[in-house]
């Protein structure tokens, strides 16, 4: 079971080494301060019942718009719906933005397929976005966006992704509770 709260300054470390294995860098401890002290930061963790951090995720509130800024998963806890527990945490905090917005690497087609299961479609691209290349030589960024966050019907489509990941979550943990 992970349990999922916001950022503390202690955590700071543990995100810094996720985000080397994830991206192979990571931002400064600064800059993760800002995200705990900023008011239009919101930065959650994903923490272990032995109290180890396993992935975490932010946005940034932008007037009306709500920007994805990161989102990291330790490789070992990948495939059990982590990520999208914390996009779920942080996105139900937007009910009253009128734009979702993030910019992901195009060769990074598994974040995309996440992204695309909250409805994130591609809107443009950004050149030179990233200070590194990737393996394919890039760095430019695919922009994603919910074009409508405030409709029905995208509120229906993440009910329904959190009914989703609520019932596999559970379903891992039964069946971990068999196996031990
Ligand atoms: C991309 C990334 C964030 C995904 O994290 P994750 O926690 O593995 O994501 P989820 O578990 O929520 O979803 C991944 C897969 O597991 C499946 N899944 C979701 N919940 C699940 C559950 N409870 N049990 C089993 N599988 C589950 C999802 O359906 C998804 O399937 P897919 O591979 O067909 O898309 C992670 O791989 C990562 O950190 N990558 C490197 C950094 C990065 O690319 N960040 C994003 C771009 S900035």
């Amino acid at each position: 079971m992970t349990r999922i709260r916001p950022l503390r300054r202690a955590d700071i470390p543990q995100l810094q080494a996720i985000d080397q294995v994830a991206h192979g860098e990571s931002w400064s401890e600064a800059a993760f301060v800002d995200q705990i002290t900023r008011a239009d930061f919101r930065h959650l963790v994903a923490e272990t019942e032995a109290g180890d951090i396993v992935g975490h995720a932010g946005v940034w509130r932008d007037g009306r718009a709500l920007r994805i800024t990161n989102v990291a998963v330790d490789a070992d806890a990948a495939g059990r719906g982590i990520a999208s527990s914390l996009l779920l945490d942080l996105l139900t905090h937007a009910r009253d933005c009128d734009r979702l917005e993030l910019e992901v690497r195009p060769s990074n087609r598994g974040a995309q397929r996440l992204y695309s299961r909250f409805g994130f479609a591609p809107v443009g691209v950004e050149r030179g976005f990233y200070d590194r290349s990737d393996a394919t030589g890039s760095r430019d960024a695919l922009v994603m966006a919910v074009a409508d966050p405030t409709s029905a019907a995208w509120r229906e489509r993440i009910d329904a992704l959190r009914r989703t990941i609520d019932d596999r979550t559970r379903s891992n943990d039964t069946n971990k509770g068999e196996a031990a």
